[in-house]
């Protein structure tokens, strides 16, 4: 099956979004608001969202486990929070002035993560992470920040080191080195960031001790979700939280996909880890942009107003708090704290489709690791069957998650966000109905990556090796067809 047959359906049903995103692409890079939206062979147009499905410009409706990124957890247009939002919007949709539901807010968000005794907020988890790194340098007194290879915290200069690179460069480094995204983060930045690696609690106990003079905050993706879904294993994080403890660095939990998800109070409650500051965006608001960060109160009092320009930290927006967006966080957080069946229902929805892709994958001798915690999950293509770094998702196959992929959303399922090492989100309105039938359009486009894959075999010139081995009578029986 030549690639673009995977595609084939896609391109049938997608035929005004395919017009439209011209359209688009004429004036806006890519056709899409941020890079992460393009796909080829084109994005398609989204015309509304209900609960757990996407309804688009051709008239498609599609199972949606991408979910608004993960922001959505309660669905598409939940009723409540649209409710919220226009009682908001009322008594004015930006004051610019603090409100009684900012602090609100603040007081409903601290009970799902009591270590934030102080917060402040933003407008996206970019600036929450970018924010949070300039408080922990400012707490203690050090220029350079620890980042985990392969973690994704958002689009800001910082951030931008060692989240993608291909092999070539893996093969020249030597141990672990910032390595920039794209152009136009200047040197100089990549020079203040360390790079450890994830899971490996010795190989990051050794690279701090080597950068202790000048290393004072680590940041971390709790489960390292920049390369797909890495869950952490052996205590990780209990263990880097004593190292970090021990050593006097800043340990900041990027929150901003876990928190709200795989548990109320985020992996901080899930794998019973205090970090010193969080931070937290996606769900916490609801579906409209908020995020912000928060910790212990000696460190977030780096940021106490009137210290002036020399002995001060500087944290401002406009938008920041923004009295819509804060209502409808609120409503969110209020629904999801008094319901914790949603928790314990989606997760189990998780296990029900993550565990299902893998015995499926199995059956059809796809290799295939299928790595997840919660909500979230991803299937990666490979011979592997653990993932506990971004090295290790080196070698996966990356055009067959694709023809599986396109394959899928051709059959109306969108398996989570357009680019391999993303992954798939459940939400709390996502039945197990809606996963039987994902199960089902998966199987069939694990179906066409096999029979892709055994006719790629059957065209494939014959080993010379193994036909002299078979001919000198070297294999006892007939060997098992390899798996594809
Ligand atoms: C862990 C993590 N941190 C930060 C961000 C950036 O958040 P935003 O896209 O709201 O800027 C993301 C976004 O996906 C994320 O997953």
């Amino acid at each position: 099956m030549p690639a673009q047959k995977f595609s084939r359906r896609y391109l049938n049903r997608h035929k005004k979004s395919a017009q439209l995103w011209r359209r688009a692409a004429k004036i806006t890079p890519g056709g899409v608001e941020s890079n992460i939206r393009f796909f080829k062979p084109h994005p398609f147009l989204a015309d509304y969202g209900d609960g757990g499905y996407i309804y688009d410009v051709d008239g498609n409706k599609i199972l949606d486990f991408m979910m608004g990124f993960g922001a959505l957890f309660l669905g598409h247009n939940d009723r409540d929070i649209a409710l919220e939002v226009i009682k908001q919007l009322e008594s004015g949709s930006m004051l610019g002035i603090t409100t009684e539901l900012y602090v609100e807010y603040i007081e409903t968000i601290q009970k799902a993560f009591p270590s934030m005794k102080k917060v402040r907020l933003c407008n996206s988890g970019t600036e929450a992470t970018m924010h949070a790194m300039r408080v922990a340098r400012a707490f203690s007194g050090k220029d350079k920040v620890a980042k985990a290879e392969g973690a994704y915290h958002g689009a800001q200069d910082y951030a931008l080191q060692s989240l993608e690179f291909d092999h070539a460069t893996l093969r020249k480094m030597d141990g672990y080195k910032p390595v920039t995204y794209g152009r136009g983060v200047p040197k100089a930045i990549r020079d203040t960031i360390v790079i450890y690696p994830y899971n490996d609690i010795e190989g990051t106990a050794e690279i701090l001790e080597q950068n202790q003079d000048d290393v004072g905050s680590l940041i971390i993706e709790p489960v390292l979700c920049g390369p797909g879904v890495i869950t952490p294993k052996n205590n990780y994080l209990k263990k880097l939280r004593r190292l970090t403890s021990k050593m006097g660095i800043v340990l900041i939990f990027d929150e901003v996909l876990t928190g709200l998800r795989i548990a109320y109070g985020g992996a901080q409650e899930y794998y019973d880890v205090r970090p010193d500051l969080t931070c937290f965006g996606k769900i916490a608001g609801g579906g409209f942009q908020l995020a912000g960060f928060g910790g212990e109160a000696q460190i977030m009092d780096v940021l106490e107003p009137g210290k002036g320009f020399k002995f001060g930290t500087f944290h401002a927006g406009t938008y920041n708090g923004h009295p819509v967006s804060v209502a409808a966080g609120k409503k969110c957080l209020e629904i999801l704290g008094a319901h914790p069946e949603y928790y314990t229902n989606s997760n189990a929805l998780g296990r029900q489709l993550f565990s299902g892709l893998q015995d499926l994958a199995d059956d059809r001798r796809i290799p295939a690791w299928v790595e997840y915690v919660g909500t979230i999950g991803n299937v990666y293509f490979t011979t592997k069957d653990e993932m506990n770094s971004f090295r290790d998702t080196f070698g996966t196959n990356e055009k067959r998650w694709w023809n599986w992929f396109i394959h899928c959303l051709g059959n109306n399922v969108l398996f989570g966000i357009p680019n391999t090492g993303e992954r798939a989100f459940i939400s709390a309105v996502h039945t197990e109905e809606d996963i039987e039938w994902a199960l089902e359009v998966a199987d069939a486009g694990f179906a066409a990556v096999a029979k892709q894959a055994r006719r790629q075999r059957e065209r494939a010139p014959p080993l010379k090796l193994q036909a002299v081995r078979e001919q000198a009578g070297l294999y006892g029986e007939t060997p098992a067809p390899p798996s594809v």
